[in-house]
């Protein structure tokens, strides 16, 4: 068995002038066979999320900041003759185990577009909440088609691979990128950011699910409520990516912001005040993360952090809160045989 050390290469690159092309971070290592491949994926908060027109697909741009959270969702792909799900989870919620799940999806699109013929027991070990906007199933996703990739010999290069992946979800290729990047387009245009420091998180669950596509409906619609338009192509926030670079954490939680925040609100009532709760315990900024019901809180320092996730337990506005720091490199294996 190898073990593979934690690959978290520094979040700093001093040489990179803000955004650049990204470095494939998951280089294969050649067309072998293994019994058995342990990959982690992160979950992650959107920063900011800029929303704009639709395309004829009925996807909307974007110009959002992913961050790659330490909670994690950890695939163990072993060889067997058919292909199968079962998982260990460790946050409320349920998750489909049929051909619905994300991990079972991209096991199914490696055997279709490779030529596959093996099988697989997938197991996922799983932290991020569930359908709360933190990416969990995309985690799954891009964890599953590293683990496969290897375990089945396939040496698919990792830019092939995120494109496999960007027809799962549009947030499978960042969990296989990690750490923080601007996605643009449907939100798999990615380009790395330049940040320098680490931030503390609070992530809060005020259970309650939301779905994805009725949040952006939701936003289409109070946008013609109130006679709004938005740009066809939404802009970075150029303020956020400073904060980020300069590793201004006050300036950061000033510029959290989420343009499906609205649409949340308006579907779930328990969101606002687990965020002005927040606030008024010092938080530098919270907000709805991705299309929700998950709040993400921005807290001073580790210290802080584990107060705030005491109060707000305290506060009986949520169910479940979670400690992570941002952020944290993409899917990687952590261990194989
Ligand atoms: O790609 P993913 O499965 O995450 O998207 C779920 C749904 O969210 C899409 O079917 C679409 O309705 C909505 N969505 C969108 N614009 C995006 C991403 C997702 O409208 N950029």
């Amino acid at each position: 068995m190898t073990q593979i050390p934690e690959q978290t290469g520094p979040d700093a690159q001093p040489d990179a002038p803000g955004l650049e092309v990204l470095e494939e971070p998951c280089a294969e290592r050649g067309p072998f066979f293994r019994e058995r491949v342990v990959v982690r994926a992160p979950g992650k908060v959107n920063l900011s999320l800029g929303v704009g027109a639709i395309d004829e697909r009925g996807y909307h741009q974007l110009a959002t900041v992913f961050h790659a959270v330490g909670l994690y969702e950890t695939v163990t792909a072993t060889r067997a003759a058919d292909l199968r799900l079962d998982l260990t989870s460790h946050v409320q919620g349920k998750v489909p185990l049929d051909g619905s799940n994300l991990a079972m999806r991209a096991a199914e699109l490696l055997r279709e577009t490779h030529g596959v013929t093996d099988g697989a027991h997938l197991h996922i070990d799983k932290e991020v909440p569930v359908a709360g906007g933190m990416g969990g199933g995309s985690a799954d996703a891009a964890a599953a088609l590293v683990a496969l990739n290897r375990l089945w010999g396939l040496g698919i290069a990792p830019d092939e691979l995120r494109r496999l992946g960007a027809r799962l979800g549009a947030d499978v290729p960042f969990a296989m990128l990690g750490h923080t990047a601007l996605g643009r387009g449907n939100g798999g245009d990615l380009s790395s950011v330049l940040t320098s420091g680490d931030w503390h998180w609070v992530l809060a669950v005020p259970g309650g699910h939301l779905s994805t596509p009725v949040v952006f409906r939701r936003a289409d619609e109070l946008l013609l409520e109130h006679g709004r338009t938005v740009p066809a192509v939404p802009e970075p926030d150029a303020v956020q990516l400073q904060a980020l670079r300069s590793g201004d954490v006050h300036l950061l939680g000033q510029t959290l912001h989420n343009d499906l925040q609205a649409a949340a609100f308006s579907l779930h009532d328990g969101l606002e005040p687990v965020i002005a709760h927040a606030e008024r315990h010092g938080a530098w900024g919270a907000l709805v993360s991705g299309s929700g019901p998950t709040i993400a809180v921005l807290a001073q320092d580790a210290e802080h952090a584990a107060e705030l996730r005491d109060e707000l337990l305290a506060s009986g506005l949520v169910l479940e809160c979670h400690l992570a720091q941002g952020s944290v490199p993409g899917a990687r294996v952590v261990e194989e045989a």
